[in-house]
């Protein structure tokens, strides 16, 4: 059979990985997919001194590869929103297939780039846009497809993962450990994308959609980084029997979909809480299957790789077929119209319990006044410590309530910031059980 013909854009961590994964494997590759894959032309503005190019096609302008009639599908590696975007919309509209790896291209521009492809009968696939060598879009999409899915929880920023990981192990400072994430290629362009959780709710719009079957609504992910984590917090959640994990929920209801990054205190024996270092693991909890788990490296350049060339054997194995009978893009078929989809539900309406740490005064009354704030929200307390003096004759005091509507808790915290036996700010983490049977 003919070779499947690559133009492969972006040669940096990922693109320098699916380079050498896909000749160093070519020929298992050609015989899984039947036919063989090559590497027809390469795009990149620099060499990868990893990769050795003699004898293949290169170019520095990138939109080249997407016009070139010889190319079947375009690998886009090059991260980044406009220049990307617009690269893929060149190649659907020469008929190529797209191959990529990009989160933020497809949380935001997604809808636009499928309703293309559809028009133009191309496939699109970005396996490795969520959770890099981990294949939790096609389960989900195909391996799940019986379920309905209730809910997912996932690490899915590698970079996060490992920062919070070596900070807790090692007692090393953040951004000591965010510039050792940088060195080994996990970190974004913009490591704050990894850090304020903006990375995440990237990857968590991508799997709502194909869970659930709505629109891509990246602008209404709710996101919380983990800058704000200290270490204090970090033991007393170990002290509670707590893990703290930077998460991505999502959740459906009758009356909407839960879609939110935050740092989350799960219990210490769920399997999430022990999934260190650069790996990522989505929990996925379906009608029919119950609760089901999916691990690995989530960034790197030959765990992506191991997805960008998956993604490259399903457009092999499915060129040829009438694009009517394709899987469809985000797992459901026909459009994904927003107008009657399930909407994202704002963060107030999200029902969850809490973890507190407040600096407050030590002097009678105080534990009094803090739990009458909280009864008047009818937020019940599930336990409360109050801690030795350390500040001057400031005392910590760690509470931990019961489940709660989000906008309870807000007025809640605006009144105990208002006391004046408080000082400062009131830190809030969401805890979740992570229940199986929930
Ligand atoms: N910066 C991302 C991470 C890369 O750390 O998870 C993989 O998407």
């Amino acid at each position: 059979m003919n070779p499947v013909r690559v133009g492969l854009c972006g040669l940096g961590t990922v693109g320098g990985g699916t380079f050498n994964v896909l000749t160093r494997n070519a020929d298992e590759i050609a015989r899984r997919a039947g036919r063989p894959i090559v590497i027809e032309q390469v795009g990149a503005r620099r060499d990868n001194p990893d990769c050795d190019t003699a004898g293949i096609k290169t170019t520095s302008d990138i939109f080249e590869v997407a016009r070139n009639p010889n190319i079947d599908v375009l690998v886009e590696l090059i991260g980044g929103y406009d220049v990307a975007r617009e690269l893929v919309m060149t190649a659907i509209e020469n008929g190529k297939h797209v191959v990529t790896a990009n989160k933020a291209l497809i949380a935001v521009h997604g809808n636009e780039i499928f309703r293309a492809a559809h028009e133009k009968g191309v496939i699109v696939a970005f396996e490795a846009a969520v959770a890099g060598g981990i294949p939790v879009i096609k389960s989900l999409r195909e391996g799940l497809a019986g379920n309905r899915i209730q809910w997912l929880a996932g690490i899915i920023n590698g970079t996060g993962n490992y920062i919070l990981t070596h900070m807790r192990d090692e007692g090393r400072a953040f951004d000591d450990v965010l510039a050792e994430a940088q060195a080994l290629g996990y970190a974004e362009a913009d490591p704050t994308f990894d850090v304020e959780g903006i990375d995440a709710a990237h990857k968590l719009t991508i799997l709502a959609s194909i869970a659930f079957g709505v629109p891509l609504q990246f602008d209404h992910a709710y996101t919380e980084g983990i800058a704000r984590i200290t270490f204090d917090d970090v033991e007393q959640a170990d002290n509670l029997g707590y893990t703290i994990k930077h998460l991505g929920i999502t959740r459906r209801s009758e009356s909407g979909v839960e879609l939110r990054v935050h740092p989350t205190l799960i219990p210490k024996e769920r399997l999430l809480a022990n999934v260190h270092g650069v790996k990522n693991a989505i929990a996925v909890m379906g009608d029919a299957v119950g609760p089901t788990l999916y691990y690995g490296a989530g960034a790197g350049a030959e765990p992506t790789a191991s997805a960008v060339v998956a993604d490259l054997l399903d457009v092999a194995r499915n060129i040829a077929t009438d694009h009517d009978y394709r899987v469809p893009y985000l797992a459901f078929s026909g459009i994904h119209d927003e107008a009657n989809a399930l909407p994202i539900l704002p963060m107030e309406e999200i029902v969850t319990a809490y973890y507190l740490r407040l600096l407050a005064v030590d002097r009678p009354g105080v534990l009094a006044r803090v739990a009458t704030i909280l009864s008047e929200q009818g937020i019940s307390i599930e336990a409360i410590i109050q801690k030795e003096a350390t500040e001057g004759e400031l005392v910590p005091i760690i509470l931990m309530t019961h489940r709660t509507r989000e906008k309870h808790m807000n007025e809640a915290i605006r009144q105990l910031e208002s006391l004046a036996d408080v000082a400062g700010a009131v830190t809030r983490i969401r805890v979740e059980s992570l229940d199986e049977q929930e």
